[in-house]
């Protein structure tokens, strides 16, 4: 069902971005992603994929707080692939960038604050812009960016990724009502907690945990793996009329 098409993530060596790697390449995907650090793992997943199911994979590196540097990467892709068909807006900071922007209401501030932001919804808009000039020339395709329900559930520390999941959710209802005459839909997948560095950053890691499994009416954490099959949905034919929403993969914890 994929083979032939490319797909193209951002943040791929790690947690949910190299669970989607996986998933796409399996399915006979082409796939290109980014990584900000992770060099080796990049070359590492590349080498494996592409042995594993007969693909063509590359690996670029991207800054998502310099996200102009987006079209250098696009660039770079135009060289090894001649077709975009899906893009996913995954990659999320975490450490230094996010001083200011993870922490109690008190404590935040604009720097940290706006580093969240440019990481999460500047980036998304110029990595879609760039993949939707892309999609147009082969009369379509599927915009994803990656949220949380952290905008939607009280999460200690939270606020500055809570608030711009909330915006990123907000810009891709404006995208999808403006590609959608290019055959273009763009929604979003909101995770619940997933186990993955991003989390196990958190101070009081353990303690979420704990509050996951008690809440989900499935007992158990959310894993990387879990968000890979909406992904899937929204860049297959089974979505085709679908565009403008988010996807919540909570393990039910939301309601609860
Ligand atoms: N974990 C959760 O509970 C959860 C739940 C719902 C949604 N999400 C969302 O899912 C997405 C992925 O989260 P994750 O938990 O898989 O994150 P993660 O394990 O921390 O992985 C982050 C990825 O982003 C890349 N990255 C880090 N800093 C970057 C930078 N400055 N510029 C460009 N790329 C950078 C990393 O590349 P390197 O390996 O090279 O550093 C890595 O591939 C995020 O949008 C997150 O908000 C997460």
């Amino acid at each position: 069902m994929m083979t032939g098409k490319t797909l193209f993530i951002s943040g791929g060596t790690r947690g949910i971005g190299k669970a989607i790697v996986y998933a796409f390449a399996a399915q006979g995907c082409n796939v290109a992603f980014t990584y900000a650090s992770s060099a080796d793992t990049a070359n590492e997943i590349i080498a494996d994929i592409e042995s594993k199911y007969g693909i063509k994979a590359k690996a670029y590196m991207l800054n998502i707080l310099e996200p102009d540097t987006y079209k250098e990467v696009y660039a770079l892709f135009d060289q090894d692939f001649d077709r975009l068909d899906f893009f996913i807006s995954n990659a999320i900071i975490s450490g230094r960038a996010v001083v200011g922007g993870f922490g109690p209401f008190m404590r935040l501030k604009p720097k940290g604050l706006n580093n969240i932001y440019i990481a999460t919804v500047d980036a998304f808009v110029v990595g879609a812009q760039e993949a939707a000039k892309r999609m147009e020339k082969v009369g379509g395709g599927s915009i994803i960016s990656m949220s949380s329900t952290g905008n939607l559930v009280y999460t200690p520390n939270y606020a500055g990724h809570g608030t711009n999941k909330a915006a990123v959710e907000a810009m891709v209802r404006y995208a999808a009502a403006e590609l959608g005459e290019k055959g273009i839909r763009v929604n979003a997948v909101s995770g619940g907690p997933i186990d993955t560095d991003a989390l196990k950053a958190f101070p009081n890691y353990e303690e979420v945990k704990e509050e996951v499994v008690r809440r989900s009416p499935l007992s158990r954490m959310g894993e990387a793996e879990d968000l890979t099959g909406a992904c899937m949905f929204l860049c297959s034919d089974a979505s085709s009329w679908m565009t403008g929403q988010t996807v919540v993969i909570d393990g039910g914890t939301t309601f609860q």
